[in-house]
């Protein structure tokens, strides 16, 4: 199966994380900076990862390079997503830009794998939330970093 991981990372932790779900799928990983519509396109399992910034936004390059998303053809495509965030410093848009990424790929028809519980998250709000699940693997390395390992374990057991 190919699998493609494309990321955006301000300060490292997402292209880290994104090169660990890569090796652990014998997949490949790519920066958005770099990737092209062909790319998402050519991947049997896409998987999008981006931290969130502001409050609530994609990461920088997502939004400058947005474009290559939008137009990919991913209809029907397998899609799964995952965000690192803060839930600590900012409880209330808690890795929103996955939720954002959702909301785009349900636009194109995408089929978006790899939902996850909610629990042990602490948080007030989430754009990643949607009834009751999260839509992707959410990562927080600020408070959490202890558990990051067994949520990709798990996550990427469940989406080989
Ligand atoms: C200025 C700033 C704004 C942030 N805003 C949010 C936010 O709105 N929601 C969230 O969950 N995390 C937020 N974070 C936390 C980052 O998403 C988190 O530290 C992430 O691991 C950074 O990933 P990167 O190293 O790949 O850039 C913010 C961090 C900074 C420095």
């Amino acid at each position: 199966m190919r699998v493609m991981v494309v990321y955006g990372s301000d300060q490292g932790c997402t292209r880290g994380i994104a090169n660990r779900i890569a090796g652990k799928l014998n997949g490949k990983s790519l920066d958005i900076k770099k990737a092209r519509s062909a790319d998402l396109e050519a991947a049997q399992l896409l998987i999008l990862g981006s931290p969130t910034y502001g409050c609530g936004d994609l990461q920088s390059d997502w939004e400058d390079r947005i474009a290559v998303l939008d137009k990919a053809d991913l209809d029907g495509k397998t899609v799964a997503l995952f965000g690192m965030g803060d839930q600590m410093t900012y409880p209330e848009c808690f890795c929103d830009a996955v939720g954002i990424l959702y909301d785009r790929l349900l636009a194109k028809g995408a089929r978006v794998v790899g939902f996850t519980e909610p629990e042990g998250y602490d948080f007030s709000s989430s754009a990643a939330l949607r009834d009751g699940r999260f839509v992707g693997l959410l990562l927080d390395e600020d408070n959490q970093s202890e558990l990051t390992d067994e949520r990709i374990e798990a996550w990427v057991g469940g989406l080989a």
